[in-house]
């Protein structure tokens, strides 16, 4: 049922962010161009609350004049808000907006993540219609376009509960470093297999690391994976099998202080152990090696891959949505 159709946005923020238009099919397979959440009376105009978002990202980067975006943010926001899923008893995962109440919003692995959904407030208070949920898992999406990313089937849906009483236990969201190379890329599987997802589509996922950067405030992690942090590309794959990775061990001429993290040759880009533990894996290397030869093929499984990451937990809807 899912037809990934090509990101159509430009691949570079400083312009006009172009809005997809978008079909929606319900049981009858009627075509219109609004969608009905889980209530009847409340329509939430998607078209109009991804322009809102976009804007936002827009303004934001402007404001910050330092090459930084909300995009990165927007992307793991909603990957943690999924990212919770248990697939064994279909506990936690993208429904119920939980992520922005305690004791999610507080957990470690979130830090962070209090900013984009205070920056998302004031979408929420002009579009009141869209629960907590999708918007977050939508936000992702949009960044995702916003960077010049594949488009991404979404299906709104999700209901927001009062409180963080159904949130599971801490832990979850993955570690980026368990010691040894094995011992990371056995807990990385644990995880993204108790989402239900292959070691394909974990590979997939990761390219996100072609967004954003680390924060010493947030996760004890310095710096960007590419240089170009606001445009999905392939370049983290590219970039993880072409350059020369060693420990970090200064910054900015002091001693590095934070957890063991790689560097390039100049310093300025990183990654984690849990990125380098895929060039240790010979089934994982092989993605690795794929998506860095070819984009086309990294884009089409990201999408598929995200898409499906942010339905964990969504029971099914009804009405589903395609974007062109
Ligand atoms: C083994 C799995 C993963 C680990 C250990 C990991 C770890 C991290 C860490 C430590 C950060 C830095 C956070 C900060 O300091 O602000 C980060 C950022 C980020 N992660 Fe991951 N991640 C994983 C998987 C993913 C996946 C599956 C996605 C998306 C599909 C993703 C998207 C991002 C993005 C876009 C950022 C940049 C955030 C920003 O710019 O604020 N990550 N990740």
């Amino acid at each position: 049922m899912f037809k990934l159709l090509q990101g159509i946005s430009s691949r570079s923020l400083a312009s006009t962010a172009t809005i997809s238009s978008c079909i929606i099919f319900t049981d009858s397979n009627i075509a219109g161009t609004e969608a009905q959440s889980k209530s009847p009376q409340k329509k939430v105009k998607i078209e109009k609350v991804k322009a809102s978002i976009a804007n936002l990202i827009d303004e934001d980067m402007k404001n910050r004049n330092d090459g930084t975006s909300l995009v990165g943010t927007f992307v793991r926001l909603a990957w943690h808000q999924a990212g919770t899923y248990d697939k064994a008893d279909d506990s936690g995962g993208s429904n119920g907006g939980r992520i922005r109440h305690n004791p999610e919003r507080n957990w470690s692995a979130n830090s962070g993540l209090g900013l984009a959904m205070d920056k998302l407030e004031k979408i929420k208070e002009k579009h009141p219609e869209i629960s907590y949920a999708d918007l977050y898992a939508l936000a992702g999406i949009v960044a995702i376009e916003e960077a010049g990313g594949p488009v991404i089937d979404f299906k709104l849906g999700r209901v927001d509960e009062p409180n963080g009483d159904n949130s599971p236990a801490e832990g979850r969201l993955p570690d980026a470093d368990k010691g040894t190379w094995k011992g990371t890329i056995q807990h990385m599987r644990d995880v993204f297999h108790r989402l239900g997802l292959t070691d394909r589509e974990m590979v997939a996922l990761l390219g996100a690391h072609s967004l954003g950067r680390c924060h010493t405030y947030n996760s004890q992690y310095w710096g960007p994976w590419t240089l170009a942090e606001n445009t999905m590309s392939n370049e983290y794959f590219r970039l993880l099998v072409e350059e020369r990775w060693t420990e970090k061990h200064t910054h900015n001429g002091k001693l590095w202080q934070g957890p063991l993290q790689y560097e390039n040759s100049t310093g300025e880009l990183m990654m984690l152990p849990s990125d380098m533990a895929l060039l240790h894996d010979e089934n994982l290397k092989t993605y690795v090696e794929m998506y860095a030869k070819d984009e086309e093929v990294f884009f089409r499984d990201f999408a598929l891959a995200f898409s499906k990451l942010l339905q964990l937990g969504v029971p099914e809807n009804k009405s589903w949505f395609q974007f062109r």
